[in-house]
């Protein structure tokens, strides 16, 4: 991809009233991400010189959302392109073109800003990203004659003959970076909103003889978020998307739809994922790795073929080795289970390390916690741990050694040593009986009282 230098400014003023939530609107995530981090990362693929975040007064979060991205504060918001000459001063000693993006249009690939910057170099000196909606509703209409993009209409300003027209404005733009300001500054809010539309820099652009483009794009692609549903329709399309990906690079899904991957979720070839698993951020999974039907997963590196589940949950901090099984209602947290280690039932392993090829039986509890510290766990190589163990950190289990089922273990096991730690057997022959009997004579005697 090659292109002129560009600076990005993502717009994010807006209150975001719809979704009513004390959280701003572009912080809500899609992927495990907020939704104005997509728009920094698709446009943050073309190397843009600088990326300038528009936001209203005490957004301060939001444009830390966008890696590497300088904040402008926009205070009243005015209009989009009162917002646009907002991040001027964040453009100072930058003379490369600028393209304008909304923080709350998060699905437009990197794709469509590229074709974008290549109108731009055919000779526009501002591009407009448009679409075809089944229903043009409220969007801003492009009127387009026969020297190209003639200007922008807002709805709410359109005569019928220009509401008729079916291409609308999707909000992204391009502007020559010599032009850009004067164009901008050019703008009046003689209009029904008494706002300064960025749209009109097409009209004036085109009344001092500039060129103006449209280039096209996919209605799915330009989708805006301002509700919880609109958020949610956003999710579908980046889940599709997600998993068209993990399949085209060599990942088997039974059933796509129920599969819910992160934005930076990284799967290996042969990877076979089994209905209903969910994947957080920054799970990274090596080859032949099998995930088994309803696991959970978040901040977790899996190793070639590992497997996993079903209905695991592998939390932050989990490092899965070579081979190692991982089985049903296991959770682990903070934790290594080294290769060929197996886990393989109703157990818990937090801030631990299993090594490898230990044997963790089931119902196996880390006691990692006394209400105050965390402590830590060392399972040796090779090691047994018998069901219904609970370790006690902070503990140490030595290399090959057995613990027996159901002990409680607080003192460090010696390498090779077997060690059982129960409460002493009671048998009395007969007893149940005798119980029985005195058990029937207490209830009998109560009876008859009551
Ligand atoms: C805008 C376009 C319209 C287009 C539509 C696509 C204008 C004038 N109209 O309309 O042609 O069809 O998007 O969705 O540009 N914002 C600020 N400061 C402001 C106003 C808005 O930062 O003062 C930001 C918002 O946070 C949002 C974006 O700009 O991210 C778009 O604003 P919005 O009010 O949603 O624009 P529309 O009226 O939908």
């Amino acid at each position: 991809m090659s292109h002129q230098p560009f600076a990005a400014i993502i717009l994010a003023a807006g209150q975001g009233t719809r979704m009513r939530s004390s959280r701003a609107k572009v912080l809500h995530a899609l992927a495990g991400r907020p939704m104005i981090a997509h728009v920094g990362a698709a446009v943050g693929a073309l190397a843009p010189g600088r990326i300038v975040v528009v936001t209203a007064k005490g957004m301060d979060q939001v444009a830390a959302a966008v890696p590497g991205a300088v904040a402008a504060v926009q205070d009243p918001p005015l209009g989009t392109g009162h917002a646009v000459l907002a991040a001027k001063p964040a453009l100072q000693g930058f003379d490369g073109d600028v393209m304008v993006l909304f923080g709350d249009t998060p699905l437009v690939t990197t794709a469509t800003m590229q074709a974008m910057l290549d109108a731009r170099t055919k000779g526009a000196a501002v591009v407009v990203l448009g679409f075809r909606p089944k229903d043009p509703a409220a969007y801003g209409r492009l009127v387009v004659g026969p020297g190209g993009l003639e200007r922008i209409v807002e709805f709410k300003d359109a005569k019928p003959e220009e509401r008729a027209i079916g291409l609308c404005n999707a909000g992204v733009m391009l502007l020559e970076g010599a032009h850009a300001f004067a164009l901008l500054e050019a703008i009046r809010n003689d209009n029904a909103q008494r706002e300064y539309y960025l749209t009109d820099v097409v009209g004036i652009a085109r009344a001092r003889g500039l060129a103006c483009a449209v280039v096209e794009g996919d209605a799915e692609e330009v989708l805006g978020v301002d509700s919880r549903a609109a958020l949610a329709g956003a999710e579908a399309i980046l889940q599709r998307r997600l998993r068209a990906a993990a399949m085209a690079g060599g990942v088997t899904m039974i059933d796509p739809a129920t599969v819910y991957l992160s934005h930076d979720t990284r799967l290996g070839r042969d990877v076979v994922i089994e209905p209903n698993v969910f994947f957080g951020p920054g799970v990274s999974i090596g080859d032949d790795v099998v995930i088994r039907a309803f696991s959970h997963l978040e901040k977790a590196t899996v190793a070639n073929g590992a497997t996993i589940g079903p209905f695991a949950r592998l939390r932050p901090g989990t490092v899965l080795g070579e081979e190692a099984h991982i089985g049903n209602f296991v959770e682990v947290k903070a934790a290594t289970v080294e290769a060929g280690a197996k886990v393989n039932h109703l157990t818990y392993i937090g801030d631990a390390r299993v090594g490898p090829k230990a044997n963790v039986g089931a119902g196996t509890i880390t006691c990692n916690y006394d209400g105050f510290g965390k402590y830590h766990t060392d399972i040796g190589a090779g090691a047994f741990i018998g069901s219904n163990t609970a370790l006690v950190a902070p503990v140490k289990v030595g290399d090959d050694a057995i613990v027996g089922a159901g002990s409680t273990v607080t003192e460090d096991v010696p390498p090779g040593a077997l060690t059982v730690v129960r409460g002493g057997k009671t048998e009395v022959q007969g007893g149940a009986e005798r119980f029985r009997a005195k058990a029937r004579a207490r209830k009998a005697a109560q009876q008859k009282k009551g």
